[in-house]
């Protein structure tokens, strides 16, 4: 039987390596609002292959605590970290947003993208609450996420959770930042746009175009086209419902 893999491992295979809605975009706003300086603390929560953690690290060389469920994923961020020499900077651990394993009060700045968008209502919460307990009194969540626009047709997200085989709920801006500020959170600042995934710009722009060819030369190979075309089809006719969101919430 043909293996399931959701869109953001197939897209890794394939050698992407940043696997979110609003691309690097999205991530410097977010990396703006945090003030970051070699004494914060941060955690990066679904690392993947710690793409996010090594930046942070080479530009600021804060301490990170990079955290992911994909034992997978984390052999290739280890591996990725030691390329860089990173390793004194980040520390890898394979943990559950849900049931993050620190203390109280931990972290400066909690980052987390392109994760939220596949949970379900509770398990938004949940996690949420994860972060805003191990975050620091002032300390700083960044998220970026998908964005449903008004008028999204009703069955976009149905075909958007077929494609890429993840029970996916974007939320509108409005629910996305009430989320956030029913957990207690406050100053809830936002920036939103097309998603660029996978447009060519975009590509291009988060992966250099010697990359994006690569990517794009491994998605057309026999076993990869089906599932390649699909999603590049997907997310180029439906940039104008589905947005990225960066949320930057303080505690
Ligand atoms: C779409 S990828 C995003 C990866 C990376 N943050 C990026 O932006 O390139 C989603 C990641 O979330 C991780 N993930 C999903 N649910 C998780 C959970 N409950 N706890 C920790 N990681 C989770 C997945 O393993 C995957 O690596």
């Amino acid at each position: 039987m043909a293996k399931v893999e959701a869109g953001h491992t197939f897209l890794a295979k394939l050698g992407k390596k940043r696997l979110r809605p609003g691309g690097i975009t999205a991530t410097r706003w977010l990396i703006g609002q945090a003030g970051l300086s070699q004494d914060t603390q941060v955690l990066e929560v679904a690392c993947n292959m710690c793409t996010t953690s090594i930046e942070l690290a080479k530009q600021y060389h804060c301490r990170i605590t990079a955290v992911d469920m994909d034992a997978k994923a984390l052999e290739k961020g280890k591996k990725n970290i030691a390329k860089h020499q990173l390793q004194e900077y980040i520390h890898v651990v394979q943990a559950n947003a849900m049931k993050l394993p620190f203390e109280n009060e931990t972290f400066d700045v909690v980052v987390n993208e392109a994760m939220l968008t596949m949970l379900g209502d509770a398990a938004k919460q949940k996690a949420i609450s994860e972060y805003y307990r191990v975050l620091k009194p002032g300390g700083v969540l960044l998220t970026h996420d998908i964005m449903l626009t008004p008028g999204t047709p009703e069955d976009l997200v149905d075909t958007l959770r077929g494609i890429i085989r993840v029970n996916v709920s974007p939320l509108s801006l409005e629910n996305w930042k009430h989320l956030f500020s029913s957990i207690g959170f406050s100053k809830v600042t936002v920036s939103h746009g097309a998603m660029s995934l996978m447009n060519p710009a975009g590509m291009i722009r988060d992966e250099g175009l010697w990359g994006t060819m690569g990517i794009v030369k491994n998605g057309l190979k026999k076993d990869n086209r089906g599932m390649f075309k699909r999603m590049y089809q997907f997310f180029n006719r439906s940039g104008k419902s589905l947005n990225y969101i960066a949320v930057s919430s303080r505690k």
